[in-house]
């Protein structure tokens, strides 16, 4: 029987895992659920972001579903992000955000693409110095990195339509995203001679990706395009409140939405719990549950093409009504 470790951190965190789990328990799979805590509030409460007990369920679970962590926009004496900690610390290092024509007003149609984001180095090593009025970050490229990353994002497009956009800024660091376009490059060319690796320069990407989003497959990315490329390609799709992603690594995986905490609707249980339902799809399919994730997926869109639907689409259902009808399609299936 296979155990999920739950961690739904702050801000709707706390209202979109508990959606969570009530879809889960309305399949009839047989799994068991464990609960952790981190996050902000874990830090301001215990003095630190990922309590070691939190590491050690999810070390000893199959998967982890998280829901969203608040960091604050300001350096804060011995705090880490919890996500990106535990990111580094399990060695997660891809993060897998696809991106779906919904149907959906608010959603362009003839999207299927797929971000492949490094995720253990770039500037989200985290390493920032400030000398009064000069402050200075360091990014952090290596050879393994990307090529393991390279490797994840080729495997994909074998998957797909076979085409990896290399998204990059080598023409300005040429040193650091040099080495990251050049390493993908040369593992496309000696590895995967079938998959079609081209380079992108990431404003280009940025402008392509609204003009003509359909022409992408997969994108290959250092940490930070990748995070800015997915919130786009979130927006094109319906929104933050629909975007899935997956952090993956050799050994553990822990799947989380692409928004944050957002605390400007926290609390008010109106939150679209549809990210989340569609990140515990992609963790099901990552434990082998390919048609169970499937229905969940059919289900959601059902719900999004008939409604009823929450705020951010332009609708006045509740987490709790909108979780009722997604249940009740994946039922009626
Ligand atoms: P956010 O994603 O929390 O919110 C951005 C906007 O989208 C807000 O207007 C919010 O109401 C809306 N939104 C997001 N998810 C929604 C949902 N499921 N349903 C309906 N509306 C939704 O990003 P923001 O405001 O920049 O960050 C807030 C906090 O979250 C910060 O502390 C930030 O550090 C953290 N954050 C954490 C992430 C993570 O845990 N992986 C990712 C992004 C931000
Ligand atoms: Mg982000």
């Amino acid at each position: 029987m296979p155990t999920i470790c739950l961690i739904p951190g702050d801000g709707i965190g706390q209202e979109v895992i508990p959606a969570a789990r009530r879809l889960l328990e309305a399949t009839d799979l047989d799994l068991t659920f464990v609960e952790a805590e981190a996050g902000w509030a874990t830090f301001q409460r215990t003095g630190t972001s990922v309590p070691a007990d939190t590491l050690t369920k999810v070390t000893s679970s199959d998967a982890t579903l998280a829901g969203a962590f608040t960091s604050p926009s300001h350096q804060v004496e011995g705090h880490q992000g919890a996500i990106r900690y535990m990111r580094r610390t399990l060695d997660l290092f891809s993060n897998l955000r696809p991106a779906r024509s919904r149907p959906l007003p608010n959603s362009i149609p003839g999207i299927d693409m797929l971000m492949v984001r490094e995720n253990t180095e770039g500037l989200y090593v985290e390493k920032e110095r400030r000398y009064g009025d000069l402050a200075i970050a360091d990014a952090v490229v290596t050879r393994r990195a990307s090529q393991r990353i390279a490797r994840v994002a080729m495997e994909q497009a074998r998957k797909r339509k076979g085409r990896v956009a290399v998204i990059h800024k080598a023409n300005v660091l040429p040193l650091t995203s040099g080495l990251f376009l050049e390493t993908v490059m040369a593992v496309a060319r000696e590895e995967y001679p079938d998959v079609e690796a081209y380079d992108v320069i990431v404003d280009a990407a940025a402008m392509r990706l609204v003009r003509d989003p359909g022409s992408f497959d997969v994108l290959v990315s250092t940490n930070l395009f990748g995070d800015i490329l997915s919130d786009l390609m979130a927006g094109l799709t319906g929104g933050l409140g629909v975007a899935p992603s997956a952090n993956v690594g050799e050994r553990y995986a822990i799947f989380e939405p692409v928004h944050g905490s957002a605390p400007d609707i926290a609390g008010h249980g109106v939150a679209n719990p549809t990210a989340m339902f569609l990140t515990a799809a992609m963790m099901l399919d990552h434990m082998g549950e390919a048609e169970v994730s499937r229905r969940i997926e059919a289900a959601i869109d059902v719900v999004l093409a008939n409604g009823p639907l929450t705020r951010d689409l332009g609708g006045d259902a509740s987490t709790e009504q909108f979780t009722d009808a997604v249940i009740a399609a994946y039922t009626a299936a």
